[in-house]
């Protein structure tokens, strides 16, 4: 008996409640690099358009397009220091108010978000820098929309936590 108490108390404490400081800043800065190149692809869609037509760039249209590319390295980059570091500390556990079927949704979700941001740097990089066109197509029209609905669907799923189920759950990504 002592010895079950024992193990719930360790359980208890090594159990989280919060996302780590580093992985909670890495969370808004990473959104916030993706909404940027998401609302702000222009100076790419230019350089794309010229090579297109003209077969070459000026060198401003080469600047406009790397900010996009680099932006979006630096994302993937971002990712895997994510993925490391939820890797060795871990994340705190669904909670409790939430229907089973939601935290399935939500697990989903995130997997999805993960996968799309290292597929759409990959895409990216295989258009700019290899030429390939196909994939230029597959990251402008097919992962941009998918990107678009499924953050839509986590920031709708972050709201319904915090204003239906009341849960501390957008707490445990920003204050602590
Ligand atoms: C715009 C781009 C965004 C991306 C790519 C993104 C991505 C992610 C990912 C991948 C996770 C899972 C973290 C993990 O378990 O390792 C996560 C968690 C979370 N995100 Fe976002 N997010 C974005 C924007 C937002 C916004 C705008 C909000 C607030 C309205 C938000 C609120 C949250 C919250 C509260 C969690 C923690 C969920 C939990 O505790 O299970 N996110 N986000
Ligand atoms: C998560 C990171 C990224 C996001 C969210 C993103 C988003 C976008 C968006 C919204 C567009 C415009 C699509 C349209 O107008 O319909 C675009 C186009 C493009 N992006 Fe990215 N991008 C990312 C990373 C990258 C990287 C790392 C590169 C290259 C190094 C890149 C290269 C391109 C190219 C070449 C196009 C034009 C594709 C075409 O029209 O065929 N992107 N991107």
């Amino acid at each position: 008996m002592p010895l079950s108490i024992g193990i719930n108390q360790i359980i208890g404490a090594i159990t989280l409640e919060s996302f780590s400081i580093p992985q909670r800043i890495l969370h808004w800065l990473t959104a916030a690099l993706v909404l940027f190149n998401l609302l702000l692809p222009d100076g790419m869609n230019e350089w794309k358009r010229a090579i297109r037509h003209t077969g070459t760039a000026t060198a401003d249209q080469v600047a406009g397009a790397n900010i996009h590319a680099y932006v979006g390295i630096g994302i993937l980059l971002l990712v895997i220091v994510r993925l490391l570091l939820r890797h060795k500390s871990g994340v705190p556990d669904a909670p409790a108010e939430e229907p089973a079927i939601f935290t399935f949704a939500s697990k989903l979700a995130h997997a999805i978000l993960y996968l799309l941001l290292i597929a759409m740097p990959l895409t990216g990089m295989a258009a700019y820098y290899l030429g390939y066109n196909s994939a230029g197509n597959i990251h402008a029209d097919v992962l941009k929309v998918i990107l678009w609905a499924v953050i839509g669907t986590h920031v709708l799923g972050a709201l319904v936590h915090q204003f239906y189920w009341k849960t501390n759950v957008l707490r445990r990504m920003t204050i602590g």
